[in-house]
């Protein structure tokens, strides 16, 4: 202690202010009262001046010293209130991501799944692989040589008028297209086994296509297709129907039959449509069978040799068959929707049935 100030008594009172501080805006007043210009401390060192040197310089450094106390015991105290602020406001902002609204996109109870068409294409898929199947994909925009080509089909070839192509790019040095099949995958998928070695190939590829056709009950420009491939020694037409019929009684059930009628496809040879028992009718003949009992489901057939030739595989060595058909398709006969077209119009009501 000097003289009548009691510095000590100044730091404690200064203290116990910070310390009783409890938010930014109370420290901000705290610090004004204690060390800004008018506190007890700055005045006591402006009244240094009219002191005697011998009582100056001692209580001059008391209260310097009092002074860097107590802007310590400041900082201190602002950190632990700015530290204490921002996890309240952190606190206050989380999101709890399994908080249930319910009525909202966020509730259990109103929570989306996977379009009909994903979940048919995951069936078939499983169906397949459990066949011994691997799976396979390609690019939905193909060259020229890649969705015709390659499989047959030459620039005049008649059969092109089969797919109403969307075309990207037309002319030189190549046209770029839409796939309007999934068969161009069986093209890179050989390609690659021939450069990889890795001959036979057992594989399904599924996959987006498109077609310059008015869309109907039956038809959309924008569908999709699974392609098998199977290439290896001593493959026979008696495999191909064997998996199809094991395919088709695996996905529509143990009723449904499957048959092959006689077709042409250019990349095919002996080639066959393959239509499986209606699901409607389950056989007895309908309006959606046109009283067949049978409804046509895709294409398939023996690899044509040209096609080997095309990817330079030896054709007296290996054989296989291919076949392709539409998962709308499938998709629409297993759940006996009418027209094909409720599946894009996105009608909420409509697809939370599946
Ligand atoms: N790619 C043919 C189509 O889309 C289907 C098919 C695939 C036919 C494989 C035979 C073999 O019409």
């Amino acid at each position: 202690m000097t003289g009548a100030l009691d510095v000590d008594a100044l730091v404690d009172e200064a203290r116990g202010a910070i310390e009783a501080a409890d938010s930014t805006e109370e420290i901000r007043h705290v610090a004004a009262t204690v060390s800004g210009k008018k506190s007890a401390l700055a005045e006591a060192s402006r009244a240094l001046g009219s002191m005697d040197p011998e009582a100056r310089k001692e209580l001059g450094r008391e209260l310097h010293e009092a002074r860097t106390t107590v802007e310590e015991l400041l900082e201190s105290r602002r950190s632990e209130i700015r530290f204490a602020e921002l996890s309240a406001e952190m606190a206050a902002s989380r999101l709890d991501l399994t908080e249930y609204v319910p009525g909202t996109v966020a509730g259990p109870g109103s929570r989306g799944h996977l379009h009909l068409v994903s979940q048919t294409r995951d069936a078939l898929e499983d169906v397949f692989v459990g066949m011994g199947f691997d799976v396979a994909e390609g690019p939905e925009i193909e060259t020229d040589w890649y969705n015709f080509g390659a499989l047959n089909i030459p620039p005049a070839h008649p059969a092109r008028g089969m797919w109403d192509t969307f075309y990207l790019h037309l002319g030189e040095p190549e046209s770029t297209l839409l796939r309007t099949h999934t068969s161009p995958v069986q093209i890179h998928l050989m390609e690659q086994a021939v450069l990889d070695g890795t001959l036979p190939i057992h594989s399904v590829m599924p996959g987006r296509c498109y077609r310059r056709d008015t869309p109907d009950a039956r038809h959309l420009a924008v569908f999709h297709q699974i392609e098998g491939l199977v290439v290896d020694r001593g493959i026979t037409f008696a495999d191909l129907a064997g998996t199809i019929e094991t395919f088709t009684t695996a996905y529509f059930g143990p009723d449904i039959h499957s048959r092959l009628r006689p077709a042409y496809f250019p990349f095919t040879e002996p080639s066959a449509e393959f239509e499986v028992t209606c699901a409607i009718c389950h056989g007895g003949g309908c309006r959606t069978c046109s009283q067949t009992g049978w409804i046509e489901l895709g294409g398939c057939g023996m690899v044509d040799p040209a096609v080997f030739a095309s990817v330079g595989i030896d054709a007296d060595d290996w054989t296989g068959f291919a076949f392709g058909f539409g998962i709308d398709r499938c998709a629409q006969m297993r759940h006996q929707i009418a027209d094909m077209r409720a599946l894009i119009e996105n009608d909420i009501r409509f697809l939370r049935q599946f």
